[in-house]
């Protein structure tokens, strides 16, 4: 048995790409013989100032969303990330591990941090410490996640590595990313070259998990395409990523593969395949909107399911960082 982990930040609403992306391969995996770790990366939402009542509402939100879409505490730890000291404690020997070379050729980093890169926390800097630790504190060894964190999960193998040398210990094994490949990456609505995110300033540019039938149907008829039909064969997409993005959200939301939809849309303009998605982004999420309200409207429970979560998240991770502290030289806390 081995153990999965990921993480979600909790600083919006979840997207349709965090959906396809990672969440629904969560949901997948609790069906495996390995153990799954799910967690609301709270300590990584304020490398970027969030208001605190603000991230409070937006942590019970994304939980109830990771329970609607069929995360099941029962089978698989779910909890938030601040209620486990564990991880801040490694990230600490992290980032005395770290190079600051590495971390400099982080492209999330460059891209969040724009051209202010003097004006950003220190925080956002070190985040992929923290990734790196949020994994390695479990002993974890596969972890799924959309391709933006890629580059990530490399960093925390050489973390795990270049540690494991310092230390003469192979104590932190190596991890392995779980990609979906067809859904991968979702791209925006307005912009096929810009991924689909929580924090992109245009609500059009996202569907929202928690979306309504009327505003999912409204953003999927504004979305960006181009004047031509749909094509027959998958490699006549490659220079035009609308099309590309919206007939590969079709796919991973009907369960098929994008020639088998081209298959049926070859020829079609984009109006009546519009349509289609629409009737098959509803069908697939209002569900999932209906059971968020329902968990939103007991915040008691949901803290509940989080502190539990947290309890039995620590009682791994704790042994875990008490062994790389001691690895590293630190006396025993007694
Ligand atoms: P976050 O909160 O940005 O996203 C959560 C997950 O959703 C995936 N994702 C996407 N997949 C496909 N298309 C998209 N447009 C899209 N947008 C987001 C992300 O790849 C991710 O899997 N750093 C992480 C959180 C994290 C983490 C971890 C993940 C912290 N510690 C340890 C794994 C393991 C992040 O910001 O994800």
């Amino acid at each position: 048995m081995a153990r999965i982990f990921s993480g979600i930040q909790p600083t919006g609403i979840a997207t349709l790409g965090n959906y396809l992306g990672a969440i629904r391969n969560w949901v997948a995996l609790q069906d495996s013989d390995d153990e799954c770790v799910f967690c609301l990366v709270d300590l990584h939402a304020i490398t970027v100032f969030q208001d605190p009542a603000a991230l409070r509402e937006q942590t019970r939100q994304m939980a109830a969303v990771l329970l609607a879409c069929g995360i099941d505490p029962a089978r698989s730890i779910l909890f938030h990330q601040s209620a486990v000291s564990a991880h801040a404690r490694l990230a600490w020997i992290f980032n005395c591990v770290s190079r600051i070379g590495w971390l400099n050729r982080m492209t999330q980093f460059k891209d969040k941090a724009g051209k202010d890169r003097e004006a950003v926390s220190t925080g956002l800097y070190v985040y992929p410490n923290l990734m790196a630790a949020d994994i390695h504190a479990y002993h974890a060894t596969k972890v799924p996640v959309g391709d933006d964190q890629l580059q990530h999960l490399e960093l925390a193998n050489d973390i795990a590595e270049k540690f494991n040398h310092d230390f003469s210990t192979a104590f932190f094994p190596r991890i392995e990313p779980l990609v979906l490949k067809e859904s991968a990456r979702v791209m925006s609505l307005r912009d096929g070259a810009k991924k689909m995110s929580k924090s992109d300033p245009s609500d059009q540019s996202r569907i929202n998990l928690t979306d309504g039938a009327d505003m999912i149907a409204a953003k999927i008829r504004r979305a960006k395409t181009d004047p031509e039909p749909l094509p027959e064969h998958v490699h006549d997409l490659s220079e035009r990523p609308e099309a590309r993005n919206l007939i590969g959200i079709y796919a991973a939301i009907t369960g098929q593969k994008p020639h088998e939809v081209l298959h049926h849309f070859a020829g079609s303009g984009f109006g009546p395949f519009k349509e289609k998605l629409a009737d098959a982004l509803i069908a697939h999420l209002e569900p999932i909107g209906a059971k968020t309200r329902e968990y939103l409207a007991d915040p008691t429970s949901l803290d509940h399911i989080l502190q539990a979560g947290a309890r039995r998240a620590a009682a791994i991770a704790e042994p875990i960082v008490v062994e790389a502290e001691r690895l590293v030289g630190f006396l025993p806390r007694g």
